[in-house]
């Protein structure tokens, strides 16, 4: 199968399944219009994420690498009332694009964006006493994941749901050689998640209208270190 057929079939399942929402297609105009790259999760994926925060009932959501905030709307809809998400970004016109965008959903009370790079604003959580958050979806740079998914382990409790978006990269995972920055940071995640015994994980290689790439869900099995 093509890309093309990909983009199709996840546009067949987008309009069966994936109601049209102006609040989370005016994060994406407005994204776009700001320059924002379009490396979104794609619809089908956001509500794949409210559906699992909803099936986990998480009430305290903690995401790292929230561009125009799209996937930070689709887990805000699963959330209770005085549900909260913390979302880390680096860049501030990316911070300063998905706030604009959650004060539109009104939910700039539930959305906290903090912004530098999240290996500082994650070691700071944890000093803030900020733990545990019962999910975490990892999608920012990817040479970090190793590194972000210690930190989302630090600050869950036994029960929380590691989320990491991009573990397969067309593939290139599987290239031990692979000169991809990108790539050999996803193969430090699955080392460092295959290595830790507090979790039980699994990855899954999805396509669609973000090409081949794929998630994985880590379910926090252990206590505290
Ligand atoms: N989760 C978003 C997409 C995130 S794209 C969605 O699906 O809608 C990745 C984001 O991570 C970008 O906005 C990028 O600026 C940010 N990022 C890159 N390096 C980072 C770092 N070191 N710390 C925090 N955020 C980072
Ligand atoms: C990239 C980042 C993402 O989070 C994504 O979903 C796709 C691509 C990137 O940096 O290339
Ligand atoms: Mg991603």
């Amino acid at each position: 199968m093509s890309q093309e057929q990909w983009t199709a079939v996840d546009r067949y399942i987008t309009d069966h399944l994936v109601a049209p929402d102006a609040l989370l297609e005016a994060a994406l105009e407005s994204s776009a219009q700001a320059g924002l790259p379009a490396i979104n999760v794609a619809p089908n994926q956001g509500k794949l994420l409210m559906l699992l925060a909803q099936i986990h009932g998480a009430r305290r959501i903690l995401e790292v690498g929230t561009l125009g905030g799209y996937s930070t709307l689709w887990l805000a809809r699963a959330l209770p009332p005085g549900g909260r998400i913390i979302t880390l970004e680096a860049v501030p016109k990316h911070a300063e694009v998905a706030r604009e965008n959650f004060a539109r959903a009104g939910l700039s009370d539930v959305v906290e964006v903090r912004v530098g790079p999240a290996l500082e604003t994650l070691p700071q959580l944890a000093k803030e006493g900020q733990a545990p958050f019962d999910l975490t979806f990892i999608d920012a740079d990817k040479v970090n994941t190793a590194e972000y998914f210690a930190w989302a382990l630090k600050l869950s409790r036994q029960g929380s749901v590691i989320l990491t978006d991009n573990v397969v990269r067309k593939g290139g995972i599987i290239d031990a050689a692979s000169t991809d920055a990108n790539v050999q940071g996803m193969r430090r995640f699955y080392e460092a998640v295959a290595a830790e015994p507090r979790v039980s994980a699994t990855a899954v290689q999805t396509v669609g209208s973000k090409g081949h790439d794929g998630f994985s869900l880590a379910l926090v099995t252990g206590g505290p270190a």
